[in-house]
This record gives structure tokens, C-alpha cells and sequence, in this order.
């Protein structure tokens, strides 16, 4: 089959990566794609946004599977438009993916039926929000109801700092359309993980869980990032945990889905938080998380181009996933002043210097001018990944090889996957 992959992030190179190694893959296509995937698919210089250009290069190149990393595309109605002019397509539909792109959407179809999650109100009135504020004690957790690239949760820690949100969000528009309505949330604490199950609309088969990292410093300090690593499996994830995230959230989800008339195929990301009064939903996305999937397929063990087909014919009930029982630990080295403003073109070295069982994702790359050069060109740069028998062994190994690589202003958390017991 020749395979088309959305995206150009550290997400989608392990994708390709992984779609590279089923015996039925002849050839992959990423658009955009990095200079990771151009060494193992050829890179199609499209936006992921493009979603005319992205069906026309379909035709032309007789791709007969496309795989969507990012959530913009499917919320633009990728797999909807791709469905109609007959191209087999994995991801939600336009409908299906609002449970990401609508948070109202997603809080009204939990509270509809019993899935947990925090207490919350709606508002689309500024005035309403404030008052309503002035009453809570911090910290108070705002949300904006659309797609913000990661920037649409402020979790704030006093009432001054919530009414400015408030004032960004939906006054000034800093986030545009996606400020309208906000969700002001009761403040959680406890365990986070991510949860990832394939889904057909029906049966819902488990993937992985893992554990990511938000914030740009060791500590969980400084603004929050696209993610700074991650590892798995959960320290904390017990069988009886699990069982119950399935039973209580992730199946209830699909079938509550299915029942709204918006039947979910994909992969389903539910962000979760482990409290004192049992698991919450903090939020729900419809693709895989950047870096979990970094760390998640690389342990699948079995063929992604099979799951992917089963979820599209609606044969998932047939499938089990199995993956290697190993730890696995990502880190990302991100471009200096990241996530502020930063400068890219810096050379990258080390990248052949490392232990054979190291994988190195690109997310912020391209090719130089020289043959084999790698320069940066976004603001999180790679993804390191290494396995182990334990966390321990496999941040050993993490560790030891990212101080072989690197670029001009580089940094990167050096805490990831640092359990305290
Ligand atoms: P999101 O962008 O929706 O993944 O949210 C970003 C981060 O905000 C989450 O990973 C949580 O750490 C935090 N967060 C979201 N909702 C809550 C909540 N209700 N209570 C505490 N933290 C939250
Ligand atoms: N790792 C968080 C996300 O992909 O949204």
C-alpha cells in the first residue's frame, strides 16, 4: 500500500517510522513532513492544512491510505471531505472530532451521560464570566472552547490573573473565534495520564497509557509547552485502574458518541487525572498526543497498517493490540527560548553518534545544503526515545545519549520520568 501521512511533527516521523515496518507498506508519503521522514518517506511540500492540495497529491501519487497526525485538518473536515471522493482516510469525521475541538461539545456529552469529570460552567458572555470569577477562590481553571495549540487552559493561581484570562480570551480575541465561550472548571489535583484506545465507533481496544510533561522546566515550572517528554507505562496504573478507565470513560465515550449520531473512528485521547474521588476527565483529543505517540508506538507490537484497516472496515471487534512489556521514555530538545520567540538554521550534530537502540523523532527539522546535513527549524526540535526493562534503566539510556547531540541554544528537562518513590 502506499501511505500518506499528515503532519510534520515528532508524532508523525513515528508514525511513518512505524507504518515503514508492515510488510504491507510500499511507500509512504508525509506532507509536510521534517527531515526525519524525508529519510524514510518522501516529504510532499504541502501544508497539513491544505486539505484541496492534500487530495489532489492523493490522486496524482495513487496513495491508497491516509493517516492524519494533527488535530486542524480533522477539525477542518479532512476525513469527511477524503470519504466522499472515495479515499480511505483514519480519523474522526468533522462531527466526531469536536469532542477536541468543541470543549463545551465534549463537557455537555460527559455531563449527558455520567462520564466524570470536573464541575464546570459555560459562558459566552464576558461580563457573566467575570462576576462569576469574583466569586471562586483560586486557583480557578479557564478554558477556551476551540482549538488553541495547547494555549487555550490556563490553570490561574489568583483572581486577578483569571480576569486577565478572561480578558484575553473572549475581550481582546487573543485566541480568535476559539475565546468565544470559555468553561470556568473546578481546580483537580491529583495523577495525570493519557490514555489512547483504537476505536471503530464500536469496540474500543486499548493502546497505551502514558504520562506527559507540560511545562518548559525541570520542576514542572515556567509556561506550559506542546510537551517536553513523556514516558510509559504510568507508575501508578494498576490492572484495576485500567479496567476501570475503560469501563467508566473510554467506552462510555464512544457509545455515547455513536448515540449522538457522530460515530468515532481513530484513535480516541483521553487526558485524565487520577483524584481522591476517583478518575476525572480533563480533556479528550481525537488523534494521538505529541510526545505520548513517541513513546507509545514504539512498543506496538502489533502491525499498525492492520489496526488502522480494521478501524476503517468497522472490524476492530477482531483485533487485539499487543505491545512489549518495556518502559519507554522520550525526551525533547527544544530551540533556545522555546516556547517564546527563537531562532532556527542552527546545525544539529551527534545525531550518528548515538546507541543503536536509540530512536531520534524530528519535529523542528529540515535538510541543509550539504548531503546529511540537519539544520532546526521549529521551536521543539526532536524527540529522543529509548526503552529499557525499567523507567530507570530506560531514562539511564535516554539521558546518556542526549548529551551526544546538539545545536546552538538547545535545552531540554532533564526530569523526565524522575519518579520520586
Ligand atoms: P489541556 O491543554 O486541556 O491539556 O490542559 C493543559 C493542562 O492543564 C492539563 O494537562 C492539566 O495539567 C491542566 N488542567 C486542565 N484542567 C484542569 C483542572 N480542572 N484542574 C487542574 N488542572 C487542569
Ligand atoms: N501531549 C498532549 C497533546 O498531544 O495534546
Amino acid at each position: 500500500m502506499k501511505i500518506l501521512v499528515i503532519g510534520s511533527g515528532a508524532r508523525e516521523h513515528t508514525l511513518v517510522w512505524k507504518l515503514a515496518q508492515s510488510p504491507r507498506t510500499s511507500e509512504i508519503y508525509t506532507a509536510p513532513g521534517n527531515a526525519g521522514t524525508a529519510l524514510i518517506a518522501r516529504n510532499l511540500p504541502i501544508s497539513a492544512d491544505d486539505i484541496e492540495s492534500l487530495a489532489t497529491a492523493v490522486r496524482e501519487n495513487s496513495v491508497d491510505l491516509v493517516v492524519v497526525g494533527p488535530e486542524g485538518p480533522l477539525a477542518a473536515g479532512i476525513v469527511d471531505r477524503f470519504q466522499a471522493l472515495g479515499i480511505p482516510v483514519f480519523g474522526p469525521s468533522k462531527r466526531a472530532t469536536e469532542i477536541e475541538s468543541s470543549k463545551v461539545f465534549a463537557k455537555e456529552l460527559m455531563s449527558r451521560y455520567g462520564i466524570p469529570c470536573g464541575r464546570s460552567v459555560t459562558f459566552s458572555d464576558s461580563g457573566e464570566a467575570r462576576k462569576y470569577v469574583e466569586q471562586q477562590s483560586p486557583p480557578v481553571v479557564i478554558k477556551a472552547d476551540g482549538l488553541a495549540a495547547g494555549k487555550g487552559v490556563v490553570v490561574a493561581e489568583s483572581i486577578p490573573q483569571a480576569l486577565e484570562t478572561l480578558s484575553d480570551f473572549m475581550e481582546s480575541k487573543k485566541l480568535g473565534a476559539s475565546g468565544d465561550r470559555v468553561i470556568i472548571e473546578e481546580h483537580l489535583t491529583g495523577r495525570e495520564m493519557s490514555v489512547f484506545v483504537f476505536t471503530d465507533g464500536e469496540a474500543v481496544v486499548p493502546l497505551a497509557y502514558a504520562c506527559d510533561y507540560k511545562r518548559v522546566y525541570d520542576g514542572d515550572r515556567g509556561p506550559n509547552t506542546g510537551g517536553m517528554g513523556s514516558y510509559t507505562p504510568p507508575p501508578f496504573l494498576t490492572h484495576g485502574l485500567a479496567d476501570t478507565v475503560q469501563e467508566s470513560i473510554m467506552k462510555p465515550t464512544v457509545s455515547a458518541l455513536a448515540q449522538e449520531g457522530r460515530p468515532y473512528q481513530g484513535v480516541l485521547y483521553g487526558g485524565l487525572m487520577v483524584t481522591d474521588e476517583g478518575l476525572k476527565v480533563i480533556e479528550f483529543n481525537a488523534r494521538m498526543g505529541d510526545p505520548e505517540a513517541q513513546v507509545v508506538l514504539p512498543l506496538l507490537k502489533t502491525d499498525l497498517v492492520d489496526l488502522i484497516l480494521a478501524v476503517i472496515e468497522g472490524r476492530l471487534d477482531r483485533m487485539d493490540v499487543e505491545c512489549h512489556q518495556v518502559a519507554c521514555i522520550g525526551v525533547v530538545m527544544a530551540s533556545g527560548g522555546y516556547p517564546g520567540s527563537y531562532q532556527t538554521g542552527f546545525p544539529i550534530t551527534g545525531l550518528d553518534d548515538l546507541d543503536e537502540d536509540i530512536l531520534v523523532f524530528h519535529a523542528g527539522t529540515k535538510q541543509g545544503e550539504r548531503p546529511g546535513e540537519v539544520l532546526t527549524s521549529g521551536g521543539r526540535v526532536l524527540t529522543v526515545v529509548a526503552r529499557g526493562d525499567t523507567i530507570a534503566r530506560a531514562r539511564e539510556k535516554v539521558y546518556a545519549n542526549i548529551s551526544r547531540i546538539h545545536f546552538d541554544g538547545c535545552h531540554y528537562r532533564t526530569d523526565i520520568a524522575l519518579l520520586e518513590e
